[in-house]
Order: C-alpha cells, then sequence, then structure tokens
C-alpha cells in the first residue's frame, strides 16, 4: 500500500483534506495527515516511511529528502515551487510536481480585494479613491497575470500586460494592451501586479529603477513572492514618493520600518493568504492527490517541473 503524507504548516480547509483523503482511501492509498507542525523534525519524522509527500509552501530541502527513504513524489499544491530543492529531489530520483492555475482565482481575488481596501482607506470613513480610470500593469501573464486582468478589465481598469514567455497574440486576445519593455509596463501603471515567481533572474528584481517610473499615484501588488522585492530600494522610493503605497500578501524584512514611517500607505496579510480560499484548497489538493495516483498507477508525470 502506497503511503501519502499531506504536510501543510497552514492547513487547508477541513472540506478540502475530508475530499483529498476519500480520493486516497478509494485508490488504496494510506494518508497521513501532519498540519500546522511547529518543528522540522516533525516533518522529519513523518516523512521517513512515505512513497509521497503533498505539500504548500512547506520548504523541502536536501535534510527532509535524506530523511525521506522511499519518496518518489512530491507534489506542491498550488504554483510556486521555489520552497523544493529540485536539485536535490532529483539527486534523490524523486519527481517533483505543482498544480498550476488550481489556485490563480483567489490570489487574483485577493489582489483586488487589497487594491479596493487600501483605496477606501481600509473603510475608515474618509474619502477614498476608485479603481475605473486607474491603469494597471500586469507583471507577468501566467494564471493568476490573466485572472487578475480580467477583474480588472471588469473594474473599468485600463489593463496593460508584460511577459517574454507569453505570445503578443494570446495577450492582446484578452483585450489587454501587450508592452515590449517592463520599463514600459512601469512607465503606464498607477497599479503594477506582481506575478512572477522568485528565481535568480528574478530575486531583487523590482527596484528603484522600475518603481521610480510609475504613473502617480502609485501602487505596487505583490501576491507573489517577497524575496523578488529589492527592500532597500523600496524604501528609498517610499522616502522619495509621498504617493507611493505598498500592499503585499508576503510580510517583508523591512515591515515593521514600513509600519513605523509610512503605515497608512503601507499593509501586508496576517500571513500569506492569496491560496487560502476553500475553492483554491479543494482544486489544488484534488489535483495533488490525483497527480500522486496517476504518477504511481500510469507512471504520468505531466506537471514534473524538476526535468
Ligand atoms: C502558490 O505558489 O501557489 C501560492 O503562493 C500559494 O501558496 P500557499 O499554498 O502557501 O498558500
Amino acid at each position: 500500500m502506497k503511503k501519502v503524507l499531506l504536510a501543510t504548516e497552514k492547513p487547508f480547509s477541513k472540506r478540502a483534506v475530508e475530499q483529498i483523503n476519500a480520493i486516497a482511501i478509494e485508490a488504496g492509498y494510506e494518508m497521513t495527515l501532519l498540519e500546522k507542525y511547529s518543528d522540522k523534525s516533525q516533518l522529519l519524522q513523518a516523512v521517513a516511511d512515505k512513497d509521497a509527500i503533498i505539500i504548500r509552501s512547506d520548504i523541502i530541502d536536501k535534510e527532509v529528502f535524506d530523511a525521506a527513504k522511499n519518496l518518489k513524489i512530491v507534489v506542491r499544491a498550488g504554483a510556486g515551487y521555489d520552497n523544493i530543492d529540485l536539485a536535490a529531489a532529483t539527486a534523490h530520483h524523486v519527481v517533483a510536481m505543482n498544480t498550476p492555475g488550481q489556485n490563480s482565482n483567489a490570489v487574483a481575488e485577493l489582489a483586488i480585494g487589497m487594491m479596493i481596501y487600501e483605496a477606501r482607506h481600509h473603510f475608515d470613513g474618509k474619502s477614498g479613491s476608485e479603481l475605473m480610470g486607474k491603469s494597471i500593469g500586469i507583471h507577468a501573464y501566467g494564471n493568476v497575470g490573466k485572472r487578475v486582468a480580467t477583474l480588472a478589465k471588469a473594474f473599468g481598469m485600463d489593463v496593460y500586460a508584460y511577459d517574454p514567455y507569453v505570445s503578443r497574440e494570446s495577450i492582446e486576445a484578452d483585450g489587454v494592451t501587450c508592452v515590449a519593455s517592463l520599463e514600459d509596463l512601469y512607465r503606464k501603471s498607477n497599479y503594477i501586479s506582481l506575478h512572477i515567481p522568485a528565481t535568480s533572474e528574478t530575486k531583487l528584481s523590482i527596484n528603484a529603477a522600475l518603481l521610480s517610473q510609475m504613473l502617480v499615484p502609485a501602487t505596487l501588488v505583490n501576491t507573489a513572492r517577497k524575496e523578488v522585492i529589492n527592500e532597500a530600494d523600496l524604501l528609498k522610493i517610499f522616502e522619495i514618493r509621498p504617493d507611493f503605497v505598498y500592499i503585499t500578501d508576503i510580510e517583508p524584512g523591512c515591515a515593521q520600518e514600513l509600519e513605523e514611517k509610512y503605515g497608512n500607505r503601507y499593509l501586508h496579510t496576517a500571513k500569506k493568504m492569496g491560496a487560502q480560499t476553500e475553492e483554491a484548497n479543494v482544486n489544488a489538493g484534488l489535483a495533488a492527490i490525483r497527480q500522486v495516483i496517476n504518477f504511481f498507477e500510469y507512471n504520468d508525470t505531466h506537471f514534473q517541473v524538476n526535468k
């Protein structure tokens, strides 16, 4: 009997866990749940005899692979897989997968929700501003970026996008203006919504040179990763641009300084919660367990990311 560990420091909803469990049992697999663990040793112990792990943003590094002697597959129930050491996975002959697109609507709705919440001064009674008529630049047009673009259009925003990996035709087919360079995207936008993964290319890439070009007033929306932001430059921009606002789903290292100096122009969520809806948990969780089963039963490696 194959043994699957669902290891989620930030738990899925109860309904998602029940459904993942039901699919595993139906396939004749044994499922173990490790939620809200506070110490890595709990994860190391739990993976020791498992054939598969399903995770969220949980860190799966060499130490975890070393401890997981029977492991054949790890599925990140979500989009970004920067939390998995892919080289270590390959070295241990473990297939790593993600579940692209499954939580993208949840993340897109949070991006728009945070924009409205900030534009209306956290609903404190003061006069705010509207999204209609403002411009938004979608920085990377993957599943989440595409969904933010659709929602932003429905709000009457002017929507621009930049993504060197997506064709102009497919962006413009959505009624979104495709721009030729990143600089151009920032120059045209009141809002920038980040949808880039954290890679060696993108880390620290959101810098003063880009942010200083944004239209007045400017709001940077980050539902992607904190590592992509150059925080020293971010602080510089806050200092020189009184119109600049930063709203993020991932608490930055400089959160305390931002809160103390620019509290009304800065907002972060209590915990990364873009994908934290029952629907996204069900979509990503069920995709993950199905991918595990299809891998063992049919050798299906469709969503493998460590090729
Ligand atoms: C993702 O990459 O899918 C999102 O960042 C969601 O991450 P989470 O599962 O930790 O909420």
